[in-house]
C-alpha cells in the first residue's frame, strides 16, 4: 500500500534538465519532498521519480511540446524515494532556448489538489489501461480522440480542471457572503452598544477580532487569495477595523462621520466578495 504525500500550498519543487531529460538541478524543495540527495539526482535521468501511474502517452505529449520549444503543462504523479510514498503536482515546464537551440528545460511544480487529483487520476488508469494492449503513439491518439468527443483540447482540460476548483473555491467563498456580512453588522451594532453604555477601550483595530477576519486568515493561502479583488477585500475589512477603532474613540459630535463610512466600505466589500466569483484565472506561480 501506497501513502501519499501531501505538499504544502507554498511548496515550489524546481528541477531542470538538458534536452534529454537529464537532471543537471533541483531546488531545495525538490530534495525535501522526493528524499533524493542532490547527489542522489544530478546527472541522472529524469524518469527516476517516475511511477507507474503515469500513461507513457503523457510523458509523449510534453517531450512533442518541448522539444517543439513550447511550454507544457501536465499533471504528474512522481515516487518518492524508496518508492512506498507518492506525491501528485501540477508541472509547468519550460524550454529556455538560446539561438534557437534548448539549452535547458525546468519544471515548476505546485500542489495538486484534491479535486484535481481525482479527475486527472481516473483519465490516467484509463489510458494506461489502454497503454498494456497498445503501443504509445496509439495511446496518445487514444487520448486526443478521448479529448476531442468532449470538444477540449489539451490544454483547455488543464485549464477547466483549474476553473473547476476556483468554482469550488469561489463556492466556499459566496456559500458565507450572507453570513459574513451579517456577521459583521452584528459586531459592528455590538461596538455601537458598547460605546452607548460608556465602556472604554474598547480594541476593534484587530482584524481578526471578528469571524470574518479569522476566516480571512484562513483562506489567504488558497490560490484564489492571490486574486487583485481578494486583497481589496483584506484593504477594506483592515479599513473598517480601523474606522470602527476611530469611531470609538471620536468626540461624540464627529463619531457618526465615522460610522457612515464603515457602513460604505462593508457595502463595497460585499459587492467585490459578489463579484468574485465571475473572474477568477488560475495564475500558476512561476
Ligand atoms: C524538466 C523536466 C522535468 C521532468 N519531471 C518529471 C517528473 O517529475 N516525473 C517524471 O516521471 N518525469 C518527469 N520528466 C519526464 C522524464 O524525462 C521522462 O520522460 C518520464 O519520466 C518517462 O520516462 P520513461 O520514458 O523512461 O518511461 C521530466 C522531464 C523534463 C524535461
Amino acid at each position: 500500500m501506497e501513502i501519499e504525500k501531501e505538499l504544502g500550498n507554498r511548496d515550489l519543487i524546481v528541477s531542470s534538465t538538458n534536452k534529454k531529460g537529464i537532471i543537471c538541478y533541483v531546488n531545495s524543495t525538490f530534495t525535501k519532498i522526493s528524499e533524493y540527495t542532490k547527489d542522489d539526482l544530478y546527472g541522472k535521468p529524469h524518469n527516476i521519480v517516475r511511477h507507474p501511474d503515469m500513461p507513457k502517452a503523457i510523458f509523449k505529449y510534453v517531450w512533442e511540446n518541448l522539444l517543439n520549444k513550447k511550454p507544457v503543462v501536465a499533471y504528474v504523479k512522481n515516487y518518492v524515494r524508496g518508492k512506498k510514498k507518492y506525491y501528485w503536482v501540477k508541472a509547468v515546464m519550460y524550454p529556455k532556448v538560446v539561438d534557437n537551440e534548448i539549452t535547458m528545460i525546468t519544471s515548476y511544480r505546485t500542489k495538486a489538489t484534491s479535486f484535481e487529483i481525482s479527475q486527472i487520476s481516473e483519465i490516467y488508469r484509463e489510458l494506461v489501461a489502454y497503454e498494456k494492449s497498445h503501443n504509445v503513439s496509439e495511446s496518445l491518439n487514444y487520448f486526443k480522440e478521448y479529448l476531442k468527443n468532449k470538444t477540449l483540447t489539451y490544454n483547455r482540460m488543464i485549464n477547466r480542471l483549474n476553473d473547476n476548483q476556483q468554482v469550488l473555491n469561489t463556492a466556499l467563498l459566496n456559500f458565507n457572503i450572507s453570513e459574513f456580512k451579517s456577521d459583521h453588522m452584528i459586531f459592528r451594532s455590538r461596538i455601537e452598544s458598547l460605546v452607548e453604555k460608556g465602556y472604554e477601550n474598547i480594541d476593534v483595530v484587530k482584524p481578526t477580532c471578528c469571524a470574518f477576519g479569522k476566516r480571512l486568515e484562513t483562506i489567504e493561502n488558497e490560490s484564489f487569495a492571490k486574486d487583485n479583488k481578494f486583497l481589496e477585500i483584506k484593504r477594506l475589512h483592515d479599513k473598517v477595523h480601523t474606522e470602527l477603532q476611530l469611531y470609538v474613540d471620536a468626540d461624540e459630535s464627529i463619531r457618526v462621520n465615522y460610522m457612515n463610512e464603515v457602513y460604505k466600505d462593508i457595502d463595497t466589500l460585499f459587492e467585490i466578495m459578489e463579484t468574485l466569483k465571475n473572474d477568477h484565472k488560475y495564475d500558476f506561480e512561476v
